[in-house]
């Protein structure tokens, strides 16, 4: 890293615990950035003996909040703050500054909260950084982003199925369709963004599109999942996360599914027929726009009733803003759930706030056309079919 990325930077590399410990002023702020699971409890154990009260202990990785609650109680009778710091940005967040969600206490957050606002991404003028609650607040909320992140990632993944199958679009016309949305107040985001460029993109040794060479199966690390799971333990219906959960784990049976295709009827999609393709992009990025906002309220709603449960103070407005830079979710849209939530701090769901009121209107009978002629056609739409199913 220091011959590369650190080159002619001011980094100092250490290869001993003590020695790393040795060279910072007290109270100490030390950030681990590593694997969760097992190895944050390994490493807290390799940590601990050389801890003193007051230093603060910073796990930015994805863990779950329930090891982070469970981590900073046990640290807390050593005098030790024990910070679960939310951190989305990937690989660019790392240059350009991410979106930081800190859960830690009144005396961690004073100590910490110049440094990481300072980090942090800027969007209309603010750090994309804020303290969301103590303990397992912070890895909490980051768990909800990536639960969005799945779903809206799957919506985008569906929007592709029409473009390709049903409207027999090419990559290239996709990601034009993708640019054009990428500039709306509804849409634009990082991720339709990197779909239009993906889309774009060709192999340099064969020169085919590379979107029609890779697999399409997917991993993931478990962070929907939990999602998933804190919904059913908390009570919240979050059905187009979890959708999005049950499509990775489908995508990535790829022989299964090539069986079934040979075996079950019905799995060819049928013809659209003669139809408008303007027209159906404009109802297709209704249906997206409905089935993003639908998404944004399920992990909102997730949010606000487990602050309840814990106790702790989140300022739902707040959220949206530190989200609207440096993230993987950022979204224009971001800026009128901040409002929704500015106007009614006590918003029960999203879709009751009048500022979507009209939106919903508006988009209301394209997404239900398009999800009928894709379900009628055999495209598979998991995700944006449960947003109706979720609405009504
Ligand atoms: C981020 C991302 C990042 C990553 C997740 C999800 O905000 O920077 O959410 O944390 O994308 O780890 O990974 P999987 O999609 O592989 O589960």
């Amino acid at each position: 890293f220091k011959s590369t990325a650190g080159k002619d930077k001011n980094f100092v590399s250490t290869s001993s615990v003590p020695e790393f410990l040795g060279m910072l002023e007290h109270p100490r702020k030390i950030i681990m950035l590593i694997r969760p699971g097992k190895p944050v409890d390994d490493f807290i154990k390799q940590m601990e003996a050389h801890l003193s009260p007051g230093d603060i202990l910073i796990d930015a990785g994805n863990s779950f909040y329930r090891d982070t609650q469970r981590r900073a109680t046990a640290l807390k009778k050593q005098g030790i703050e024990y910070v679960g710091l939310g951190i989305s940005g990937g690989e660019e967040g790392a240059f350009f500054g991410p979106s930081l969600m800190a859960g830690c206490s009144d005396k961690a957050w004073k100590e910490l909260k110049e440094l990481l606002t300072g980090i942090a991404a800027v969007a209309d003028g603010k750090s994309c950084c804020a303290r969301v609650g103590t303990d397992g607040a912070g890895h909490f909320v980051k768990m909800i982003h990536n639960g969005i992140e799945y779903a809206d990632m799957q919506i985008i993944a569906e929007a592709y199925a029409y473009m390709r199958d049903g409207l027999q679009m090419t990559p290239d016309e996709m990601s034009r369709a993708f640019e054009r949305w990428n500039t709306t107040p509804e849409l634009g985001s990082y991720l339709i963004g990197i779909t239009a460029n993906i889309l774009k993109k060709k192999d340099a040794d064969t020169g085919n599109y590379l979107v029609d060479m890779i697999l399409d199966t997917a991993g993931q690390k478990g962070t929907g999942k939990w999602t998933s799971e804190a919904a059913f333990d908390l009570s919240v219906s979050t059905p187009t996360i979890a959708e999005a959960v049950f499509s990775r784990i489908v995508s990535a049976l790829k022989e299964e599914r090539m069986e079934a295709y040979e075996l079950l009827p019905g799995c060819e999609v049928k013809e659209l027929g003669r139809v408008s393709r303007t027209q159906e992009l404009e109802k297709l990025k209704h249906a997206v726009t409905a089935a993003k906002l639908c998404v944004f309220a399920q992990g909102f709603s997730l949010i606000t009733t487990a602050a309840k449960s814990f106790g702790w103070k989140i300022d739902p407005a707040e959220i949206a803003d530190i989200w609207q830079g440096g993230c993987i979710i950022r979204a224009a849209m971001l800026t009128d759930i901040a409002k929704a939530y500015r106007q009614d701090p006590k918003l029960e769901n999203l879709l009751l706030s009048p500022v979507f009121r009209n939106l919903l209107a508006s988009v209301n009978s394209d997404w239900r056309n398009i999800a009928s002629y894709c379900i009628r056609s055999n495209i598979a739409i998991p995700a944006i079919s449960s947003t109706i199913a979720y609405y009504d």
